[in-house]
């Protein structure tokens, strides 16, 4: 089975989605944990590409590809294999993320988005897509809280971030069988319990 992870930054992906990979191990349920960009030798390599500080020149289209050509080698060289072998496969960050980012926040077409999504992925949608979601003024109170992160968060603004936001939401909308929206202010203990029994559910553990 096919996990992500969505949200803004700070609402606390990375969080639930290494929680989540603890718990399926205490399991013994076969289960990998990968990150967005990257979780490939190529993939790292865009990664570092995106996010080096020195190319502020980047345009969204080219970010969007680079973030594209990162996923689809992930998907043909470890999501698709590990699925293949009965494996769970956690993913923090997916093509809901350059949806949400790319298109609602960056103003590309968001039909042209979710063409290259598909041509990207061969169209593999996850079966479960949690959406933590925290409002952008609650990720910039989280970011200036723990000092480190403040700077990327500040680069971009709060009226991008709240276009990223309502993307995520309407993203939801739109594809509610596999989304389960998580309000992203509740405790870790809260959303963890949440998804836990959403998970064990699904697989029947
Ligand atoms: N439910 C929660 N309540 C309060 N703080 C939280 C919660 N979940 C995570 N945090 C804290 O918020 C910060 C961001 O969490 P995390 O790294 O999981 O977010 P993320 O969505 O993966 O962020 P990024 O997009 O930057 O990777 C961390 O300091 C984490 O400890
Ligand atoms: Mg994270």
């Amino acid at each position: 089975m096919f996990i992500t992870f969505e949200g803004i930054d700070l609402s606390g992906k990375s969080t639930q989605a290494k929680l989540l990979y603890e718990y399926l191990q205490s399991k013994k349920v076969k289960s990998i944990l990968l990150r967005e960009p990257g979780g490939t030798a190529i993939s790292e390599k865009i990664r570092e590409i995106i996010l080096a500080r020195e190319h502020l020149e980047m345009t969204p289209l080219t970010e969007f590809m680079l973030f594209s050509a990162s996923r689809s080698q992930l998907v043909s060289e470890v999501i698709k294999p590990h699925l293949k072998k009965g494996f769970v496969v956690i993913c923090d960050r997916y093509f809901d993320s350059s949806t949400a980012y790319q298109s609602y926040g960056g103003g590309l077409d968001l039909k042209q988005v979710l063409k290259v999504n598909e041509i990207a992925t061969g169209n593999l949608v996850p079966a479960l897509t949690f959406l933590v979601d925290i409002s952008p003024k609650d990720a910039f109170l989280r970011a200036s809280n723990r000092g480190g992160q403040t700077d990327r968060m500040e680069s971009k603004t709060l009226k991008f971030y709240n276009k990223v936001c309502n993307g995520f939401k309407e993203i939801a909308n739109k594809n509610k069988k596999r989304f389960v929206v998580i309000n992203g202010l509740l405790t870790v203990k809260q959303i963890q319990n949440r998804i836990t029994e959403i998970v064990n559910k699904k697989l029947n553990i």
